[in-house]
């Protein structure tokens, strides 16, 4: 006849058993969830990305896959952001910078895409708060607005045309638009100034610092 307490020390052991066994459980399928959360982000990187790359015929590599984490506070973060580089026969194509641009609501994340010689391929807003109806009309989905950046260089028209430039500002929400306008200079000069730096290193190689 079993005792109590080794009834107890029985029932404590089932207990503990079944606490791991829920815990793994549990981890299990966390770690299922954040593989499909992964992938479904990876998916819709390399759709954006698309839109502000060159012609599938201009490039052999992977630029999805061909990443490097830049710093340079003009960029509008602190912290490091990913640049993807477009290469072919190993030479540099295009780059596609992220770059965080400071909106009417929140923060606008852009991808922005530059040829070799300096010329913007596309801007893209993937990431923003901005109203509905007023600044919003930054995403691709909502207007056509943030497509008139292809072909724009540095120069002097990449402003709005209120500022002497010739980029149409989004009515209502001039906050918004010059902030994009803004955050794509950056990019355009972080590119001309880091070309060489940026296209150094191969894929995988993450972790430039900023300049001295
Ligand atoms: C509720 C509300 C939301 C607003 N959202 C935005 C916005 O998303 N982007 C922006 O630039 N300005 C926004 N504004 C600011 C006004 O639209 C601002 O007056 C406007 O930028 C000035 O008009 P204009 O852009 O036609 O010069 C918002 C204002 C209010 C009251």
């Amino acid at each position: 006849m079993p005792g109590i307490a080794d009834r107890r020390a029985r029932g404590l052991l089932l207990l503990v058993l079944l606490g791991i066994v829920a815990a793994a459980g549990l981890s299990w399928l966390q770690a299922q969830t954040a593989q499909r959360v992964r992938e479904h982000e990876a998916r819709l990187l390399l759709e954006r990305l698309r839109e502000v790359l060159p012609p599938p015929e201009r490039f052999d590599n992977q630029p999805a896959l061909d990443r490097l984490l830049l710093t340079d506070p003009r960029l509008g973060s602190e912290r490091a952001l990913p640049v993807y580089r477009v290469r072919r026969n190993g030479r540099p194509v295009a780059a596609v910078l992220t770059v965080v641009a400071s909106g009417y609501v929140d923060e606008i994340r852009l991808l922005v895409g530059i040829d070799a010689g300096g010329q913007l391929i596309g801007v893209r807003a993937i990431r923003h708060r901005e109203t509905p109806g007023l600044g919003d009309g930054i995403d691709a989905r909502r207007s056509d607005w943030i497509r008139q950046f292809a072909g724009h260089g540095a120069g002097a028209g990449l402003a709005l045309r209120r500022d002497g430039g010739d980029i149409d500002q989004l009515s209502g929400a001039t906050i918004t638009s010059r902030a994009v306008v803004k955050a794509v200079r950056a990019a355009l000069a972080v590119f001309a100034e880091r070309r060489a730096e940026l296209f150094a290193s191969t894929a995988g190689s993450d972790g430039l610092e900023s300049p001295p």
